[in-house]
Parts: structure tokens; sequence; C-alpha cells
């Protein structure tokens, strides 16, 4: 019998972007996300002779992928599974890929082999594989902070419903992975401001999502997100993900919002950028990013529901 679970990848709005010392992939400073909708990754679950992993139907060897089935197996008795993983989107691109690809693994195990997990356990076994997973979890507004480092829903996707417009400016992988680059950054003489401040952040935007003040998150959000590009721009040698494009991308929505637009910009481990904005001016941030020379497909989302078991 095949087990089938889905999850959606999440975009932070306050960046996670560092480990504490010590095992357990444990982040330096807390994070806060929304989970999208339309984007999604879809794992099925079989029982196998041997572990094996197909990802968007090829046969992959993934050394993450083979940590996380380790880590639960060290709790729980899981027989040989395999596993297919399918995204319909750009897969190691910026666009959270292993977010939503590690929610969606640790659900469908949990169902296929009845370990009776809650969803927080499941957020930690998630997190432990990439900490952003943990956050795919959970629908709408999601908080990832300590002592437990297992995120929290802070509101519903319906209660404060945003619209995300998706530039892609380059189709393939990123140069550096996000745990290697991550490492990188931890050198940098800026790390130690940027932990601390983004605690300060953090809290802030809680305040800003309780509220639903838009004005006051977007400024907050961009702020997070140029801090963690000029934290990668300052480790050895520089992290520079974005491209001609992602920069052209940034200066059209910093022109829309001067303008009245509700919208403002967040940008992860890679050139793609994501335009927030209220529902009704969506169609105007699409139009505006699509005529952009070097942006090669607009992808839109809302906001949507956490990780879910689809059948077995
Ligand atoms: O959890 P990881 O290893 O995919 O790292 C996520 C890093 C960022 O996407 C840049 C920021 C974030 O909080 O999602």
């Amino acid at each position: 019998m095949t087990t089938f679970a889905s999850a959606h990848p999440n975009i932070a709005l306050i960046k996670y972007w560092g480990k504490a010392p010590g095992p357990g992939n444990v982040p330096a400073a807390p994070s806060l996300s929304i989970t999208l909708d339309s984007l999604a990754t879809s794992t099925a679950v079989d029982d196998a002779t041997e572990d094996t992993f197909e990802l968007n139907g090829r046969t992959t060897e993934d050394p993450k992928l083979a940590a996380c089935l380790a880590d639960l197996r060290s709790k729980y008795d899981i027989p040989p599974l395999a596993i297919r993983s399918t995204n319909n989107f750009p897969t190691a691109a910026g666009l959270a890929s292993s977010a939503s690809g590690f929610a969606a693994l640790v659900t469908a195990v949990d169902a296929h082999c009845a370990l009776g997990m809650d969803a927080a356990t499941r957020s930690v076994f998630a997190r432990r594989a990439s900490g952003s997973a943990a956050r795919s979890i959970f629908g709408g507004f999601v908080a990832l902070d300590g002592p437990a480092w297992v995120a929290t829903p802070l509101l519903d996707a319906d209660a404060w419903p945003l619209h995300v417009v998706i530039a892609v400016t380059a189709a393939g992988p990123k140069p550096v992975a996000s745990s290697a680059g991550m490492r990188r950054s931890m050198d940098s003489p800026y790390y130690p401001a940027w932990v601390s401040s983004t605690h300060d952040d953090y809290r802030a935007a809680r305040e800003w999502v309780a509220s639903r003040d838009f004005a006051g998150l977007a400024e907050l959000a961009e702020y997070s997100c140029l801090k963690m590009h000029g934290l990668m721009l300052a480790s050895r040698p520089g992290l520079l993900y974005w491209n001609g494009a992602t920069l052209a991308c940034l200066h059209r929505i910093r022109e829309l919002r001067a303008a009245g637009m509700p919208v403002f910009f967040t940008v992860d481990a890679g050139p793609q950028v994501k335009a927030v904005c209220l529902p009704q001016a969506s169609e105007a941030v699409r139009a505006a990013l699509a005529d952009l020379p070097g942006v090669i497909q607009i992808l839109e989302a809302g906001l949507g529901g956490g990780a879910r078991l689809e059948r077995s």
C-alpha cells in the first residue's frame, strides 16, 4: 500500500541563516515565514527491500535524505522504504524545495509506518533535516524559535491572505547550498550582529503579523532580507546569489511601493525574487515583473496549509 503526503514551500520574512553550535541542526536565531499554496512537493512512500529515492522521476542518492531516515530510525522502527518525490516548481533554486520536501517526507513516513507523531514532533524531525522544513509542517504564518526549536503556527492562511508573485530569473540549481553557505557566513565579522539583531526583528515581526500591519511587515521583511544578503556578501569568499535580473526586480518592487502599491520583496539563497503583496495588487505586480529582461518565468501563490496526508 502506497502512502501519499504533500507539503508546500515556505518563504521566510525574517530569515534563518546560521546554526547554533552542536548537534541537531539548531538555528542560531528565530525566523518567521509564510507557507505558500500552489507550489507543492508530493511524496509517495512504499515498503521495499532497500531504501530507494526518486526525485522528479530520477533515482537519486541524497545524503540529507539518508540522514533524515537514519534520524527517524534512531527513534522508530522503520522498514526499508521506496520514496518518490515530485516538485511542481524548480528544485534547489532558492524556492525552498528542501522545506516542502522534508516536511512531506516526514509526514508520509509517519503515516505509512503508523508512527503516531504529532505535528510538533514532525516539525522537529523536519528541522533536523533542513531548518526551514520545520516551518512547512504548518500553514499560514509560522514562527520557528527556541528553546525547543519547533515551529508554531501564528495565523491561518485565510486570516491574512497575502499573495506572492515569484520572478524566476535562473533555472539551474544554486551554486552554493544553504548549509555550506551558512558555514561560510558564520566566520564573517558581520555574523554576531546578524544573530543578535534578528532576535529583535523576529519579535517586531510577530507584532506586525498579529496586528496585520502590511507597511510595518514590508519594511521589516526587506530589512531582514537585505541584511542577510549583506552578511552573505561579507562572507569569504562572498556569497553572491543574485544576478542582474534579481536586482532589476528589487528596484521595480521598490518603485511600485513608493508609488503606493502594497508590495515588498524577499530573496533567499538563490536569484529568484518573491514579491509579497496584498491580493488586489497581484496583477499589477505580475505585469511589472514579467516584462523585465532576464525574468524567465512568473509563478504565483497565495498562502496555503500545512503538510498533510493525501491518501494511504
Ligand atoms: O533550511 P535551509 O537549509 O533550506 O535554509 C534556509 C535558508 C533561507 O531560505 C535563506 C532562509 C529561510 O529562513 O528559509
